[in-house]
């Protein structure tokens, strides 16, 4: 007999996630993916400004915050006509670059680490041992030292005394699988700690090229930072050489730290190679921080990264193949969510895209409890707020995995080389990256990408452009409205953290008319469609029936599975958290 298990909310995320299950014999059998969060960013910019966009768009989420900026400027010049100078694409690509690695870099330690790492049993490691099993794994960082894993270990032991776990609060510490010796737990707990630390520089070089952060600032036609070497006010040297030195930290931190602890975890959980896996169908528009709006000959916004043109991979177990990408195939459905579409149960692609609210579900708070007699929201056939996105009628995945994937497949030398390095040293085959451990091994993968591309690349190229005397960041020929056509579109596509994301605007005489946006969380955590398709994240907890659960008290195996997609709630369904009250009055 089924049992109803019910992970509400699930937490070490960004924004809200209830995940509803039933399982037999330790085993999910069915799913259901619902966003409890309703955000309505779309239908607030309609008869806006379309400069002003970036900066609504932007709060679509804390975190992703410079994704979603760019990722507007993008499709708004590309409706205009505007063309921003290089230097201003440059800087572009570093925030890009730098917000990835630190959305990695966090998810991997903060949000993901602590499902595979007890932290309460590092309270029994031996100092020595933790130094020493960092050696063994190839970490070379620097915080592996006999000093650091003693007070790292004495702090926890305080924490765990004294009761008050604080960020340590409801983890299922003492869960029969954890499986790392206490050293290794030891060693994770202070690599944690010391991402807390690392995150900062990332952020700083947001903040030297967008004045502040969360929320840069940016600008339609180009960059809103002046460069003027000579001038203290203005970027300059000295902030240069600030930047330099935080990306250095970045190579070292990802390469000596992140990439040998992921490599570490997923050697010791390798059956979660075999759990987990969706729909074996990719989208992405290039490796990390690539941008697309249309063929390159005829889109009138540059993309930067364009040595991976875009591309829908197929895996068909070890075989990867891959077809040409046509932003005309994405359609977004609203069958199982709460939004009436003009037309009734139809796809819509996103420049016809729609956002109108109709709810139907139960008066909130959810019942959390499985047998409290309260309604399910998966009882009704609408139950999530997030739409679900499909290509050419299907659903696909987006993400790390899509683009190393994609590297792979259009014969990307690094990628390749990176994938082969990773697979040989865990004994898998490039199949199994479609997988729970496959996800968060793609991710510290690419992280280690996007790290040589700004180390080596993004920045490098702004610098020696800027000796060159290139310090021209705006574009003003097509500032004003009257610049513009009376009726225009455009779209943009952005590689970022979490995926696959685009923005799509209309502009009828210089206001916004409609616009969308297509997020990473949006196209994975979206439910079925009129087919009955399930979304990826419903796949990947019951596509095969064979998915663990153990104890439902304790569901770790299946956010071990959610987490590795990296959820961001917020950005999925793009207002504010609020109850079912409040909700009834965005409504009016
Ligand atoms: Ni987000
Ligand atoms: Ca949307």
């Amino acid at each position: 007999m089924a049992e109803r298990v019910v992970i509400d909310p699930i937490t070490r995320i960004e924004g809200h996630l209830r995940i509803e299950l039933e399982t037999a014999n330790s085993q999910i059998t069915k799913a259901w993916s619902e966003t409890t969060q309703f955000r309505g960013l779309e239908t607030i910019l309609q008869g806006r400004d379309p400069r002003d966009a970036w900066a609504f768009v932007g709060r679509i989420c804390g975190v992703c915050t410079s994704v979603h900026a760019i990722a507007s400027i993008n499709a708004v010049e590309n409706a205009i006509g505007s063309n921003p100078p290089e230097q201003a694409l440059r800087i572009r690509d570093i925030v890009l670059g730098a917000q990835e690695i630190q959305d990695h870099v966090i998810h991997f330690y903060h949000l993901h680490a602590l499902d595979f790492v007890d932290v309460a049993a590092c309270i029994d490691a031996d100092p020595a041992k933790a130094v020493a099993f960092a050696q063994s794994i190839g970490s070379n960082w620097k915080g592996n030292n006999l000093t650091r894993m003693t007070a790292v270990r004495d702090t926890v032991k305080s924490i765990v005394e004294s009761g008050q776990l604080s960020v340590f609060t409801n983890g299922y510490w003492g869960h029969p699988d954890y499986r790392l010796p206490p050293e290794a737990n030891l060693m994770a707990v202070a690599h944690y700690l010391d991402a807390l630390e690392f995150q900062r520089s990332m952020i700083r070089i947001v903040t030297v090229f967008g004045g502040k952060n969360p929320h840069p600032n940016f600008l339609v036609g180009g960059m809103a930072c002046a460069i003027d070497p000579n001038h203290s006010e203005s970027i300059n040297q000295v902030q240069l050489d600030a930047v330099q030195g935080w990306i250095n930290e970045c190579v070292d931190f990802v390469t000596n730290c992140y990439v040998p602890d992921a490599l570490a975890i997923a050697g010791v959980y390798k059956d979660y190679f075999d759990i987990g896996a969706a729909q074996p169908d990719f989208l992405a528009v290039g490796l990390t921080g690539a941008t697309y709006a249309g063929d390159p000959a005829n889109a009138r916004v540059k993309s930067v990264h364009t040595e991976v043109e875009p591309g829908v991979v197929h895996l068909d177990g070890d075989k990867v193949s891959v077809e040409a990408f046509d932003p005309a195939k994405i359609t977004e459905w609203a069958s199982s969510a709460w939004y009436e579409y003009a037309e009734g149960d139809v796809g819509l692609t996103p420049d016809k895209g729609e956002t109108t609210v109709k709810y139907t579900g139960p008066k909130p708070p959810y019942t959390a409890a499985p047998n409290d007699g309260l309604p399910w929201l998966s009882d009704n056939p609408e139950y999530t707020w997030c739409k679900a996105p499909r290509y050419d009628g299907y659903p696909v995945q987006v993400g790390p995995v899509a683009r190393i994937l994609l590297g792979y497949a259009r014969g990307h030398a690094r990628t390749k080389e990176i994938v082969t390095m990773a697979a040989q040293k865990l004994g898998i085959t490039i199949g199994q990256l479609n997988s729970t451990a496959g996800r968060t091994l793609a991710r510290a993968a690419e992280c280690l990408l996007a790290a040589e591309l700004l180390a080596n690349e993004s920045f490098p190229t702004f610098v020696a452009n800027l000796k060159g005397g290139d310090i021209d960041v705006f574009d003003a020929s097509k500032w004003e409205p009257s610049s513009w056509p009376s009726q225009c579109s455009g779209y943009s596509f952005v590689e970022v953290a979490r995926g696959n994301l685009s923005h799509w605007v209309t502009i009828e005489n210089g206001k916004i008319s409609r616009y969308q946006c297509v997020v990473p969380t949006t196209w994975l955590a979206g439910g079925r469609d009129a087919q009955g398709q399930q979304g990826p994240y419903e796949e990947s907890l019951a596509g095969n029936g064979k998915h663990p659960l153990a104890d439902p008290t304790q569901p770790l195996e299946p956010l071990r599975t959610i987490h590795s997609f990296d959820p961001c709630m917020s950005c999925a369904v793009h207002v504010l958290d609020v109850d079912g009250q409040e909700m009834a009055e965005v409504l009016t």
